[in-house]
C-alpha cells in the first residue's frame, strides 16, 4: 500500500492559511494534518474550531484533526461539524478510550489513538481492533520542530506486531521530527503515514519536499 504524507499545518502561515493549502491541494501530499491544543493536556494553546472550518473551506484533502486537548468527549460532533475526516484522541486523555472511539465513528470519522512518547504500545492491546490509527509521537506533544525521538522505531516494531497479531487494519503514524533522514527506516519499520511540519513548511519548496519525502518513503 501507498505510504501516506501528512503535512503538519502547525508550521504554517497563518496570516496566509488559504495560500498554504492552496499549496498542499497541489502537492502530493495526502492528508492536511491538524493540530489542536488546549494549553492544559499541552503547554501550547494553538487554535480551533473557526479555524479548521476556514482551512476546510479550501482544502481538498483528507482532514486528519490530532486533539491534544483533555476530555475531548465533549467535541466529537462539533470537529465532524467542522470538516475533519479522521480525529485522533490521546490516550492519556481517554478516562473511556473505547466510548469515546465508538463515538467517533458513530459521528461519521475515523478513529485514532496517539500515544505520547512514554506511553507503551502495550496499552492498546485490548482496543487495536477498534482504531482506525495510531499516532505514534515521536517528539513530546506540544510544539513543532522538536528533535526525534530514536525509541520511536521500537515502538513502531511492536505496533505493527500487535497489528499483525490482532488481525486489525489500523494504519501507524508517527508525528513529531520527521525528516528526509529517517522517514525511510520509519516506514522500514512498518510506519504508514508520515507527518511532517517544519521540513515541509520551512523548506525553500514545500511542493518539491513534500514530493520527495513520498518517494523516499516509497522507495
Ligand atoms: C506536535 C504536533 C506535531 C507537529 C509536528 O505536538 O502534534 O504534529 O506539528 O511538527 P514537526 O514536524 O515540526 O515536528
Ligand atoms: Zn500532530
Amino acid at each position: 500500500m501507498t505510504k501516506l504524507i501528512a503535512p503538519s499545518v502547525l508550521a504554517a502561515d497563518f496570516a496566509n492559511i488559504q495560500r498554504d493549502i492552496e499549496m498542499l491541494n497541489t502537492s502530493e501530499a495526502d492528508w492536511i494534518h491538524i493540530d489542536v491544543m488546549d494549553g492544559v493536556f499541552v503547554p501550547n494553546i494553538s487554535f480551533g474550531m473557526p479555524v479548521i472550518k476556514a482551512m476546510k473551506h479550501h482544502a481538498k484533502k483528507t482532514m486528519d484533526v490530532h486533539l491534544m486537548i483533555v476530555d475531548p468527549d465533549r467535541y466529537i460532533e462539533t470537529f465532524k461539524s467542522v470538516g475533519a475526516d479522521i480525529l485522533t484522541v490521546h490516550y492519556e486523555a481517554c478516562t473511556h478510550l473505547h466510548r469515546t472511539l465508538q463515538a467517533i465513528k458513530a459521528a461519521g470519522m475515523q478513529a485514532g489513538v496517539a500515544l505520547n512518547p512514554h506511553t507503551p504500545i502495550s496499552v492498546l492491546e485490548d482496543v487495536i481492533k477498534d482504531i482506525d490509527l495510531v499516532c505514534i509521537m515521536s517528539v513530546n506533544p506540544g510544539f513543532g520542530g522538536q528533535s526525534f525521538i530514536e525509541n520511536t522505531y521500537k515502538k513502531v516494531i511492536q505496533l505493527k506486531d500487535l497489528i499483525e497479531k490482532s488481525g486489525a487494519s489500523t494504519k501507524i503514524e508517527i508525528d513529531g521530527g520527521v525528516t528526509d533522514k529517517n522517514a525511510h527506516q520509519l516506514v522500514a519499520a512498518g510506519a504508514d503515514v508520515l507527518v511532517a511540519g517544519s521540513f515541509v513548511f520551512k523548506a525553500e519548496n514545500p511542493i518539491e519536499t513534500i514530493k520527495n519525502l513520498k518517494a523516499l518513503a516509497n522507495s
